[in-house]
């Protein structure tokens, strides 16, 4: 077997009794760190605002959080229009202090639920926040992506894959086991990490009509964060 997965099977036997936290308390609560907890992906929030094309002027950024992301992007785009949804006031609340000046119009509420619109914007992207849903569900979000971006929008993701169908089954498997456990409820969203595989991720977004999706790559010492591109 796999060291990589029997770490990950001694992991949710270690922690089998923690109970589950909603997914906007729990960013609410850990605010204080996020930011730290975060600095490995710094090389990939930069390699994210260099592979935006050129000259866009209206982006949507889907579980915005503190905008890490959006901390290079502004770097790059200093007058660009940003639309971000996010869960939880406090993430948005320190990306609003971090970028008082900047053009952000800021949305708390689910982003399964809320309305993007149509043909709104020059490109779209996401970072670390899709990492807890099934396939159907987020083929239905990458649709009104796909529908809020304009004719030839690109959408960037980066968020971190399962290696194997077996980490991928194991993980549902265990989040609807700690779910039931808990008594909660099909539709409130739960902090546990049940990452999809690569292709499973990538046929998500074909199936919601991107009419092109490519694997960007993975940056050096990091094989399981892929960059992944779709166009409308
Ligand atoms: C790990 S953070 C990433 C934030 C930011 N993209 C970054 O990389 O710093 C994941 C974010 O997704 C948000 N999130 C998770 N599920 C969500 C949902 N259904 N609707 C809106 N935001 C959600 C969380 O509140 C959290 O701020």
């Amino acid at each position: 077997m796999d060291d990589g997965f029997r770490a990950l099977q001694d992991w949710l036997a270690q922690t089998r009794d923690e109970p589950l936290e909603a997914m906007g308390a729990f960013f609410d609560a850990r605010i204080g760190d996020y930011e730290a907890h975060m600095s490995p992906w710094r090389a990939h929030y930069a390699w994210m605002a260099a592979l935006l094309p050129d000259g866009i002027e209206t982006l949507l950024d889907v579980g915005c959080g503190t905008g890490l992301e959006l901390d290079e992007i502004f770097a790059r785009f200093p007058a660009l229009r940003v639309t971000g949804v996010d869960l939880s006031g406090e993430m948005l609340a320190a990306l609003r202090r971090k970028h008082p000046d900047r053009a952000l119009t800021l949305w708390q509420a689910d982003y399964f639920a809320q309305p993007f619109g149509d043909s709104c914007f020059d490109a779209a992207v996401s970072f670390e926040t899709l990492h807890h849903f099934p396939a159907a569900q987020k083929a239905r979000l990458f649709a009104k992506i796909r529908d809020s971006l304009r004719p030839g929008g690109v959408y960037l993701q980066c968020d971190y894959e399962a290696k194997t169908q077996q980490i991928e089954d194991l993980l549902f498997a265990e989040c609807a086991r700690r779910r039931a456990r808990d008594g909660i409820a099909p539709d409130v969203f739960v902090h546990f990490d049940t990452p999809l595989t690569l292709e499973h991720e990538m046929q998500a977004m074909r199936d919601a009509g991107f009419a092109r999706v490519e694997l960007v790559g993975y940056l050096p010492e990091d094989d399981h964060t892929p960059m992944i591109r779709a166009v409308r």
